[in-house]
């Protein structure tokens, strides 16, 4: 899969693993982020200093053409509605939404897809905004806002621009380390889902890279759970 990317949060968890499947054949990955993470020391993959948190901060310069532009920056601020605050759910909204809409912002103009192909673009949501969980107002909240622009883009945007969003359940990266601190916890969260593990960041990151790539190239639009079957399931 050769052709240029632009990973926005692809130093650490699911983005990084996304960069890691792409690079032994992409011709450019510029990756945003805070910090470089663990990125790979590769020719063709660009660490570009960023912070989406921050509403004012500048954002990198962009390759002349891309092929696919991912947003994975996300939170999982588990707690309940008594006690968020407004502010909360401003900044959840600001990282997982305003943030994508800047990033998009800034890519449409550039988005093309190889060959006369389409070019592709990736959100992410979670399985909290399909099936309702305690403790996830806010980011249910800002992500169901993911999920809505995904659709209205994907409208907007074709034939030329294909955008679709993945909704995982708990999946083992930096994000949920709090919620995986011991063995007892993850047993027991294992235990919740129809497939009884917790996801790898590559379970999520094989979607990203098919829906990056010209087999999925009759698919827009979409939301897809990768969620061990906890938003469909009772087993
Ligand atoms: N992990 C889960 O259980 C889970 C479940 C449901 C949904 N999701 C969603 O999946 C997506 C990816 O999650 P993940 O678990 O891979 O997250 P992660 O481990 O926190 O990685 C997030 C990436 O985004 C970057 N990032 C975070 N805040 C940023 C900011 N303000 N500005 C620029 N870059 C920023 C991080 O790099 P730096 O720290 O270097 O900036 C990192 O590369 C998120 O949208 C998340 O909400 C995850």
């Amino acid at each position: 899969m050769s052709g240029t990317y632009v990973i926005a949060g692809g130093s650490h968890g699911i983005g990084l693993e996304i960069v890691r499947m792409l690079a032994p054949t992409a011709a450019r990955i510029d990756v945003w982020s805070r910090t470089g993470g663990d990125l790979p020391s590769v020719a063709t993959i660009r660490h570009m200093p960023c912070d989406f948190a921050d509403p004012e901060g500048l954002l990198p310069e962009l390759p002349e053409e891309i092929h696919g532009a991912v947003y994975c920056p996300g939170s999982i601020n588990l707690r309940s509605f008594r006690s968020l605050q407004p502010a909360d759910f401003r900044q959840d909204f600001e990282l997982n939404l305003v943030g994508a809409v800047r990033f998009l912002q800034a890519c449409q103009p550039r988005l093309k897809g190889p060959d006369g192909g389409t070019a592709s673009v990736v959100l992410f949501s979670t399985v909290a905004v399909g099936q309702g969980l305690p403790m996830h107002a806010s980011v249910a909240a800002a992500k169901g806002a993911v999920e809505g622009l995904t659709r209205s883009l994907a409208a907007e945007w074709a034939p030329k621009i294909r955008v679709n969003a993945i909704a995982p359940a708990l999946i083992d990266t930096p994000l949920a380390a709090r919620l995986l601190s011991s063995p007892d916890k993850r047993e027991a969260l294992a235990a919740r889902y129809p497939l009884k593990r917790i996801g790898e960041p590559a379970d999520v990151a094989a979607l990203a890279r098919f829906l990056l790539s010209a087999e999925s190239g009759w698919m827009t639009g979409q939301v897809f759970g990768v969620d061990g079957g906890m938003s469909t399931l009772r087993t």
